[in-house]
């Protein structure tokens, strides 16, 4: 087979050069079918945002428990006990986010190596992977008699998310039909949503137990066992398969989600044609994403929308929303209890953005939830200003506790339909299938990179930003929502296997693409 520079392939193929499989067109492949087959599968792989969000949601609620802080962490007890204490420093200690954070240090070195073995042993025995990881993360820390125990618990779960972060969102992209890849997709963020939700619940019935805390951290054990069962009973995408020369299991798997009287032969062409692209150009993957034709991909979908979707500073929500609103005045239940009010707007708003997202596409969704997001960033910041002092050691207010859990409720809505869904849908799109697993690692490991960031400063930044701080993450915003406007390409609707006609119309990008 010849060999052909990369940003020829397309062109190549359509215009018949010896060796491709020049009779595949792209319209001969079903675009919007949805069968009951490619709904379970899918379920099953957006399940691994299911033991995500219970992991980004535990946290917060368990930092504030005293049992929890009694028995690891006494000397951020002690300064809440402080008669006067600066609301804003209350929880300000390294040690504390550590136990937080040291899931992202895990997580990025694992995704890693992840995207070596998403590639050869597929994308569902990654997840099968990442599920075993869990299991033992989770009754480490259940069990946990020391903070290294705890630290290492998370630690496993990081490892696990860092394979099934990875593998799961290609995999639910991979098996979508085109026409409804975005709705699919967002299926990933939809059950991240529920696992937040359904800890913040947890967190709230166990708060007031004296061993709650280990009935919240053992609990992940319930979500970690549901995505590995249900990853037992899936075949891996075809596409997948076809990479690894299982053709006849891929035929299988494709008339499955297909639909068993759909003509497959045309998608089964096609992922032959580009899988055999792929591999005649034998090159180190993590070499290749930094060709030219490939800087698109490597600007958008490699850094800018995993680093911008953290600096959108969700996870100063998510992980300190109970902490953040026992911060402003409320007390230790109406602070988790407000933090599920948020997680149920989350989880609206994430619906919302299922239905939206192939109708408006995606860049009307980053610009409208961007504006959308800066106000409400502002309002907090103006209320917080207003309300708590220029020490932080006044109290706010009931009615201004509340408003602060409205603005917040708007920028979780906000999120909740943009950055949340797009951070796992976007990239994958984007990106080819010889890129696809190294640019979807290098993604996350810039993702959890990010994560960790925010989730180590904070805490530490309330502190002495106050007020501040959601000006700060405003400001990121406005910056994403023009990036959004000016170099993000609309990708509703087109299949992933003509993406490169984004780049070679795009005002920007056509000067890489272009051979
Ligand atoms: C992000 C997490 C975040 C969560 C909030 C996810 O997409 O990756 O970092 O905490 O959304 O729901």
């Amino acid at each position: 087979m010849r060999k052909i520079p990369g940003n020829q392939e397309h062109r190549a193929w359509e215009m018949g050069v010896e060796g491709y499989a020049v009779d595949v067109p792209v319209t001969g492949i079903n675009n919007g079918k949805i069968t009951l087959s490619v709904v379970i599968t899918c379920i099953v792989a957006a399940s691994c945002g299911l033991i995500y969000g219970y992991d980004l949601g535990i946290s917060g609620g368990v930092t504030t428990m005293p049992s929890f802080l009694l028995k690891f962490f006494p000397s951020v007890l002690k300064k809440a006990a402080a008669t006067k204490p600066n609301i804003y420093c209350v929880y300000d200690s390294q040690i504390l986010t550590t136990f937080t954070s040291s899931l992202y240090i895990a997580g990025m070195f694992a995704t890693l190596v992840a995207s070596r073995l998403v590639k050869t042993l597929g994308r569902r025995n990654v997840m099968l992977l990442g599920g075993s990881t869990f299991l033992v993360g989770s009754a480490l820390n259940g069990g946990a008699v020391n903070v290294a125990m705890l630290i290492l618990g998370r630690m496993m779960l990081g490892f696990g998310l860092g394979f099934t972060n990875q593998a799961a969102p290609i995999y639910l992209s991979e098996v979508a039909p085109p026409k409804w890849r975005g709705a699919f997709g967002t299926g990933f963020q939809f059950f991240i949503g529920i696992g937040v939700l359904a800890a913040s619940c947890i967190n709230l019935a166990a708060a007031k137990h004296p061993h709650g805390w280990r009935f919240c951290l053992g609990l992940a054990i319930v979500p970690a066992a549901i995505m590995t069962f249900g990853a037992l009973f899936i075949s891996d995408s075809p596409s997948s398969l076809v990479e690894r020369n299982k053709l006849e299991q891929a035929k299988r798997a494709l008339l499955n989600i297909r639909g068993k009287d759909t003509d497959i032969e045309p998608e089964l062409a096609l992922l032959i044609r580009n899988s055999e692209m792929a591999k005649a150009i034998n090159e180190e993957p993590f070499m290749t994403i930094f060709q030219r034709q490939y800087r698109p991909q490597l600007v958008i979908g490699m850094l800018a929308i995993p680093f911008f979707h953290q600096m959108s500073g969700i996870n100063a929500v998510a992980f300190y929303a109970p902490v953040l609103f026992q911060s402003v005045g409320m007390g230790n239940d109406s602070a988790l209890f407000a933090t599920i009010i948020l997680g149920m707007v989350n989880i609206l708003s994430i619906l919302v953005s299922a239905f939206a997202i192939d109708r408006c596409g995606r860049r009307f969704l980053l610009m409208e939830a961007g504006i959308q997001m800066i106000i409400t960033e502002v309002g907090v910041a103006i209320v917080l200003a207003l309300t708590t002092g220029t020490d932080g050691t006044k109290r706010i207010s009931k009615g201004y506790a509340v408003l602060i859990l409205v603005l917040m409720c708007f920028y979780a809505a906000g999120f909740g339909w943009s950055w949340g869904p797009m951070n796992w849908l976007i990239p994958i799109e984007i990106f080819p299938m010889k890129i696809r697993p190294t640019g979807q690692s290098v993604g996350i490991f810039v993702n959890f990179a990010a994560t960790f960031l925010v989730s180590q400063t904070f805490l530490t930044m309330l502190c002495h930003l106050k007020y501040g701080t959601f000006l700060f993450y405003g400001g990121w915003i406005l910056v994403m929502t023009i990036f959004a406007a000016l170099l993000l390409p609309e990708t509703k609707g087109i299949p992933l296997e003509s993406m490169h006609t984004v780049w070679e119309k795009h005002w920007y990008w056509r000067r890489f693409v272009q051979g």
